[in-house]
Formats: structure tokens, C-alpha cells, sequence
């Protein structure tokens, strides 16, 4: 790999996170992109740049020794407007707090007529609010304990999940499983979902208006859920729940609340398999937010 292709797959990567501005004379990460695609012969101080210094693996690979043992109604109508949402960016290093109670959010929506985990399922099974249904095998609604006060979110399901209408089972999935391992979690202990219940074609980005029509079933699976912490799984999730545009790079490591209920984002899991370097610090998010968990725990 030469140095335009490692700086490529940097500035790419950055991109991933849902960075857009780098200080680099002046240019966006999208006009440095079209640079290295319209010109060979790259710059030399990229090679410097292409992060592959060989950062510990800090997330353990094996399941962890656990420390506590422990898934009708009518079809609801696309939304008049599916308009991009204009999200603002936070400070860097500031906690966001978004909304008051949870339940009052959900139930502005016209997933609050679901009463269940299940029915929400059930609701995503035929859900036409926006048009992935068109191309997806089987919705993925999310799956776990429904009395789970620890919830993982990410952001659609891929290839596997959208086979098995089961979420998070397919790479990114068993690492997460391990990732859950090592701070004393079961899959079974916690319920994991994503923002978006169909599968995105290709594994594209969602859609702003994919997310829109989406985000109620999500709200309403948290209302129900009422966790404890929500451990938010790369920039889609941590991005749609905070409401904000900033960075995953910049949303972690810090306890954000949603709803009044702590929020940690860290990496996607699929992201840290090509970028071991993120490994550590989202090992450090995961036990920042199995802290909290047990603080909360250990209050109540
Ligand atoms: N990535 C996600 O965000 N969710 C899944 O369920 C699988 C992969």
C-alpha cells in the first residue's frame, strides 16, 4: 500500500466516524478525497499519517469471565415529509443531554401504540414507512432480556442479520458479544437493537429519512425498556440519540444522558475489525459504561 492509498483509507476512516473537517490547508476531508482520486503521486507525509502504529488489541478476544449472571395493531402511514434533519454539532468534550422523559418522547409517536417489546416487533415485520422493506429479507426489530436494564444500539442490520432477522450475529456481532463478555454481560443479559430495523442495501449509510421514519420504534423500545445505560454503537446511533452531528470521535468517553438515562457511544463494533487502533478506547468506553451500570445498580 502506498502513501496516498494509506492516507486514503485514513481520511476515509475519519469519514466513517462522520468527521468532515480535517486541518489539513484548509480542505475538507470530501475535497482531500477528490484530490487523491483525481491526482497520483500523493503527498509523502501521508505515509507518516496512516495510523497503522500496532496499538495494543485491548479489547480481550475471548468471552470474559462473567461477573453477573443473568425478547395486530395498524399499519402505520409514511410521514408526509421525509426531510433531512438538521442536527447540530456539540462542543467538543461537553456531555449532551437530550429531552425530559422518555416515555413523553415515544409517546408523541406513532409507535406508542405498542405496548410490548413484541408488538413492536410485530409492527416492523410490515413496516412500509420508508422504502428498505422493498429490498431487505426479514426486518431485524432487536432482541434480548425485555427486562434488560443494559441496552446496546446500533445502526441497521447487515448481511446476516437482514438472513436471520436477528441483530448483531454476523462479524461486528461476535465481536460485540465478546466486547459484552469481558464487562460481564450474556447476549441474554441485555437487549440489543438497532436504529434502523431493515437493512440498508449494500450496507449503505442510512438515509435521513430512513432514520426519521424509523427512530419512533427505537424510542418506544427504550420507553418500554427504561434501561439503566445505553451504550450507543458508532456515529448513526450516537448521532440519531444525541441528536447532534458531532463525531463519534467525539461523543466518546464521556456520559451523555438521553432522556435522563446515561448514554456512553463508543466505536461500532464493525469499525474497530478494520481499525484495531480503536479498540482501546472502546474498551475503555464499554467499562466507563459498565461503571455506571453498577454505580446505578448499587443505588437502587
Ligand atoms: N451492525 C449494526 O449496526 N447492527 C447489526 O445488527 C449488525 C451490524
Amino acid at each position: 500500500m502506498d502513501g496516498r492509498d494509506r492516507l486514503r483509507r485514513y481520511l476515509e476512516q475519519r469519514k466513517e466516524l462522520g468527521e468532515s473537517d480535517l486541518v489539513l490547508d484548509g480542505l475538507s476531508v470530501e475535497e482531500l478525497l477528490g484530490v487523491l482520486g483525481a491526482r497520483r503521486g500523493a503527498p509523502r507525509a501521508a505515509e507518516s499519517m496512516s495510523g497503522e502504529s500496532q496499538t495494543r488489541a485491548a479489547i480481550p478476544e475471548g468471552g470474559g469471565a462473567s461477573r453477573r449472571a443473568s425478547t395486530g395493531a395498524p399499519m402505520p402511514q409514511r410521514p408526509a415529509e421525509q426531510g433531512s434533519p438538521q442536527q447540530p454539532a456539540h462542543l467538543p468534550g461537553t456531555p449532551i443531554s437530550v429531552g425530559g422523559p422518555i416515555a413523553e418522547a415515544a409517546a408523541a409517536t406513532f409507535a406508542a401504540q405498542y405496548q410490548t417489546l413484541d408488538a413492536i416487533a410485530a409492527a416492523t415485520l410490515d413496516c412500509r414507512l420508508c422504502g428498505l422493506y422493498e429490498t431487505a429479507k426479514h426486518a431485524v426489530p432487536g432482541e434480548g432480556n425485555p427486562s434488560a436494564q443494559f441496552v446496546c444500539v446500533g445502526e441497521a442490520p447487515g448481511a446476516t442479520e437482514d438472513e436471520t432477522g436477528r441483530p448483531f450475529v454476523g462479524d461486528a456481532g461476535q465481536l460485540l458479544t465478546k466486547i459484552l463478555a469481558a464487562i460481564g454481560f450474556r447476549r441474554e443479559d441485555v437487549y440489543i437493537c438497532n436504529v434502523l430495523k431493515h437493512r440498508p442495501p449494500g450496507n449503505r449509510r442510512p438515509a435521513a429519512d430512513e432514520v426519521v421514519a424509523c427512530k419512533p420504534y427505537l424510542l418506544q423500545q427504550l420507553a418500554l425498556l427504561r434501561p439503566k445505560v445505553i451504550l450507543a454503537l458508532g456515529t448513526s446511533a450516537a448521532q440519531t440519540l444525541l441528536q447532534t452531528s458531532t463525531p463519534i470521535g467525539k461523543l466518546r468517553g464521556q456520559i451523555h444522558r438521553f432522556y435522563g438515562v446515561p448514554l456512553v457511544a463508543t466505536y461500532h463494533p464493525a469499525a474497530l475489525l478494520r481499525n484495531p487502533n480503536w479498540k482501546r478506547p472502546a474498551w475503555e468506553d464499554v467499562q466507563l459504561a459498565r461503571r455506571v451500570f453498577d454505580n446505578l445498580a448499587g443505588n437502587q
